[in-house]
This record gives structure tokens, C-alpha cells and sequence, in this order.
């Protein structure tokens, strides 16, 4: 299977991802032979710290990417990820974000250091993500919860029509059990749209394992549960169309009983 990979800092000197032009060479190395066709480089920007001037060098450095990538038969798409803070209201009236190859998508983060559930004004940058015309894909939400899911608060995301992106690394174990078992319950849960790399390095855990990831998801999912999460979401999105949501079969409850 071909899988198109939503999260990624593969483009290089623009922020703590790949560092260089030579590790990106490597980084997009690892995610040809791991079967990813599409990527979409998605460099930090940091609302109060990224100027006008700060954004067009992310893209002109993806650009740059892009004209790499052709090596590797890999398509480049553009995007960021903005994280939260209480200047993004200001950021996104002054068009200081990247969205996901000018589509109505655009990825954001929260800080992976704090607890969700003490974050009072999560749903209210959400809301002005939404006002501003985009639909917010929310990165690696199995991150913000230290100890279990607020599966309530997740669901709300849903039904409000944002999507959920899980991080492969975090299948594969990378940031802890806790993270790990979140990461499967939101796919056991169907609250998982998408799995994407979140690629940061070309060597070590933070690579785009997602030929790896599926062959253990395997074990415990229907293939076109993968597929929806690993290739058909991502192309939605990148087609700026509704994304569909998972169905996980009853039957295979039993395997996920027995699966960790
Ligand atoms: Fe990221």
C-alpha cells in the first residue's frame, strides 16, 4: 500500500525538525522505502514569534524541499503547524500560518507539555480556527492527555467536525505507554481520522515508520481501516473533502483484547 504522510518536518533549518539538506535527502530516503508518496511539510510556526517575513521562508524552503523530493517520486505539499497560543487569534487575522496546500485545512497543535484538561481555551482557538475559514486538523491528540483520554472531549471535536491526527511514533511506543494505549483507543474508539509521521529526524524514532506502522497495525486492524487512516483521509483532505470517519468491526474486539 502507498501511504500519504499529512505531518512532517522534513524540510530543513526552519525549526527543531531536520536540521539539514543532507538529512532531508535521508529523511525523504526513509519514507520512499516506506512506501509514503505524498508529504505534506508542516514546519512549527509559533504565533507572537513568526513575522510575515518568517512565513515566506517556510515556504520558499518547502519549495526547495519539493524540487528534492522529485528524486524520490515523492510530491511535496505545503502547510505548518500553528500552535495555539493566546496570540493565534492575531496570527490568523494577519494570515501568519501555512494552510495544508490551500485547502480549508490547516493543522495546529497544543503544547504537548501540558495536560489538555487544564487548558481552558482549547475549544475557544478552535472556534477561531473555525471563523477564519479553516477546519482545524488537532496533531498527535493522544500527546495531551498524561494519564487517560477525555474521550467526551474528544468526541465533541467530532461531532464539531474537526479531525484527529495520530502520530505513528506514538503507535510504535516512542512517547511513552500511556501515550501509546491513548493512541490505539482513539482508533478503537473511531476517533482517529488519520495517522501521519510527524517526522524529525532522517535516523532514531522520530523517522517516517509507516510501512512498519501498518504491518503492526495489521495485526489488529481490517486493511481498510488503515487504508481510511494512512492513505484515504489524507487524500481527502488534500482533495479539500470531508473525511470519512472509521468503522471498527465488533469482531474484532476479541483480537484487540488479546493484541498488548
Ligand atoms: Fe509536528
Amino acid at each position: 500500500m502507498q501511504f500519504i504522510d499529512i505531518h512532517g518536518h522534513y524540510a530543513w533549518d526552519i525549526d527543531d525538525g531536520i536540521q539539514t539538506k543532507e538529512d532531508a535527502i535521508k529523511a525523504l530516503n526513509v519514507a520512499k522505502a516506506n512506501n509514503i508518496t505524498s508529504i505534506v511539510a508542516t514546519p512549527h510556526v509559533i504565533p507572537g514569534a513568526h513575522t510575515k517575513k518568517d512565513i515566506e521562508h517556510l515556504k520558499e524552503r518547502i519549495q526547495e524541499l519539493k524540487q528534492l523530493a522529485q528524486n524520490n517520486h515523492i510530491d511535496v505539499y505545503q502547510g505548518c503547524e500553528l500552535f495555539l497560543n493566546h496570540d493565534c487569534i492575531q496570527s490568523l487575522q494577519n494570515g501568519l500560518y501555512i494552510p495544508i496546500e490551500n485547502t480549508s485545512y490547516l493543522l495546529v497543535e497544543f503544547d504537548v507539555r501540558k495536560e489538555l484538561g487544564s487548558q481552558d481555551e482549547v475549544e475557544d482557538y478552535l472556534y477561531e480556527i473555525e471563523v477564519a475559514g479553516y477546519t482545524p486538523v488537532i496533531a498527535h491528540v493522544e500527546r495531551y492527555f498524561k494519564d487517560e483520554l477525555d474521550i467526551e472531549r474528544i468526541s465533541d471535536f467530532v461531532e464539531s467536525g474537526y479531525v484527529i491526527q495520530v502520530n505513528a511514533s506514538s503507535l510504535l511506543g516512542v512517547h511513552g505507554k500511556t501515550v501509546k494505549n491513548n493512541a490505539y483507543r482513539l482508533i478503537d474508539k473511531g476517533l482517529a481520522h488519520i495517522i501521519a509521521t510527524d517526522t524529525h529526524r532522517c535516523e532514531g524514532h522520530r523517522i517516517p515508520r509507516m510501512q512498519e506502522t501498518f504491518d503492526i497495525l495489521s495485526k489488529s486492524y481490517h486493511y481498510q481501516v488503515l487504508k481510511t487512516l494512512m492513505f484515504d483521509n489524507p487524500q481527502h483532505i488534500l482533495h479539500n473533502e470531508e473525511v470519512e470517519e472509521i468503522e471498527i468491526k465488533k469482531s474484532f474486539l476479541k483480537k484487540l483484547l488479546t493484541r498488548r
